[in-house]
């Protein structure tokens, strides 16, 4: 395209892309949000439609998403400007781009809050949660949760490290820190996989996700799922149009992206057994709620043999999946900030940095000092949360659908999706009535219009 730029970064390999890419999907999403919801979903119930949205709608999505930044060459927002002229459409189409760029701010401002939570566990972890009971357990984390001086204290160190790598580049940070990160982390996973399968229950972990009891599917199991599918592949909020946008011209979108989604939910699977295994061999309760990995994870590691090495491994893990993937959603305004308006791009970082880190302040505030603050009966947190993901998400998901899947051109959609026949033509049906039915569907029942 006449408008791309030649100047822009490019990640320096296929593996490169993957790996990045992988590394925003794979996240708290991943680690702490999915084994709790197939815990409070009914177990394989809950698995199974996970796994059947990520195929008919996650990964059309992804490939959609991740076509659109390549082809605009740009931030979100330009990306969308110029995909939009190119289709012979108007300006409007940006809002795509402005909504994605924001809303990852948005989420970015209480995932560094949750990150926090994780750091002071890796820490607590250390010293082996010497004597710790059920009911300690859930007064150290709504200990943690009162006192707003460590809440921030955590929110601005991981902050910190997050605005750090983005601050040295695409390749140079991003690239860098995604490469010695990822490997970590599935070793680690592995491990866990290991240590679960010698000395805790793995059978009973595959027994309750994989034994896929199609009755306990309940409508509300569905739509979680469907939710899920979409924000563990950081779908719609530009993280991955950004990233799509230094991919190089010969690269097959569809084999990377087949390759992000099967890491992704691998990584979720394996997380869940690895943590359904302890849980189970301890006699803990499967479906506690957020609280799973937090309050009842530690009462296995101060049981377990090597806990004290186990734990700490395990909540660092979680530490390097969050921030890769916090890494994915300051990028998309960082590049905003550098290609509009003339940023470098260490001030560009800093600067959106600091503006999340002050809105992450008020969003650890409402868990204590404001907890009374509320807006639409929501505070803080869970208004961030639900306006981002319950809204802003499907909504640009389903604006990205219609994009690619009806008004781009045909000719430059399969310039780009380089996929033959029949899988082409699979993949654009999904795109045209599959997604935007499904994501409409969800909208309807999150807004309460269908039970
Ligand atoms: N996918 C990440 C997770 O599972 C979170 C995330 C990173 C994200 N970037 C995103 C979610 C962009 C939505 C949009 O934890």
């Amino acid at each position: 395209m006449e408008t791309a730029n030649v100047n822009r970064s490019h990640w320096s390999s296929r593996w490169a892309f993957i790996l990045v890419t992988a590394g925003s999907a794979i996240g708290l999403g991943n680690i702490w949000k999915f084994p709790y919801m197939t815990g409070t979903n009914g177990g394989s119930a809950f698995v199974l439609v996970y796994l059947l949205c990520i195929v008919s709608i996650g990964l059309p999505l992804l490939m959609a998403e991740t076509m659109l930044g390549r082809r605009g060459q740009g931030n979100p927002v330009a990306a969308m400007g110029a995909v939009a002229r190119e289709a012979g459409l108007g300006r409007y189409w940006k809002i795509i781009g402005l909504i994605g760029v924001t809303g990852a701010l948005l989420i970015l401002s209480f995932y560094s809050v949750v990150a926090g939570w994780i750091l002071e566990y890796t820490l607590r972890a250390t010293s082996g949660f010497d004597g710790i009971t059920k009911e300690s357990a859930a007064a150290g984390f709504a200990g943690l949760l009162a006192d707003p001086l460590r809440l921030i204290a955590w929110h601005s160190l991981f902050m910190v490290m997050t605005v750090f790598v983005v601050a040295r580049g695409v390749t140079g940070g991003i690239e860098q820190a995604n490469k010695i990160m990822m490997p970590a982390l599935f070793a680690i996973v592995l491990g866990l996989i290991g240590y679960g399968m010698v000395t805790a229950d793995m059978p009973a972990a595959i027994r309750f996700m994989f034994h896929f009891d199609v009755s306990a599917i309940t409508r509300e199991v569905v739509f979680s799922a469907m939710g899920h599918s979409f924000f563990t592949l950081s779908l719609g909020m530009g993280a991955i149009m950004a990233y799509g946008s230094y991919l190089d011209k010969g690269t097959s979108i569809v084999r990377t992206c087949f390759y992000v989604a099967i890491a992704d939910t691998a990584i979720a699977l394996l997380a869940g057994l690895a943590i359904f295994a302890i849980v189970f061999a301890k006699g803990l309760a499967p479906a506690s709620g957020p609280g799973l990995i937090l309050q009842t994870l530690p009462i296995a590691f101060s049981q377990m043999p090597g806990g004290s090495v186990v734990g700490p491994l395990f909540f660092l893990l979680v530490v390097f999946a969050a921030w890769t993937s916090s890494i994915s959603l300051l990028e998309p305004f960082v590049a905003l900030l550098i290609e509009r308006f003339s940023f470098s791009r260490k001030r560009a970082a800093w600067a959106t940095g600091g503006a999340v880190w002050l809105l992450g302040i008020a969003v650890a505030l409402s868990f204590n000092e404001w907890s009374e603050v509320k807006l639409f009966g929501l505070g803080i947190f869970d208004l961030l949360d639900s306006l981002t993901t319950k809204i802003m998400m499907p909504l640009s998901g389903l604006l990205i659908a219609v994009f690619a899947g009806w008004m781009m051109q045909r000719r430059h959609v399969e310039d780009e999706i380089a996929l033959g026949g029949k899988g082409f033509a699979l993949w654009r049906t999904t795109l045209r009535y599959v997604s935007p039915i499904a994501i409409v569907a969800i909208f309807l029942h999150v807004i309460g219009a269908v039970g």
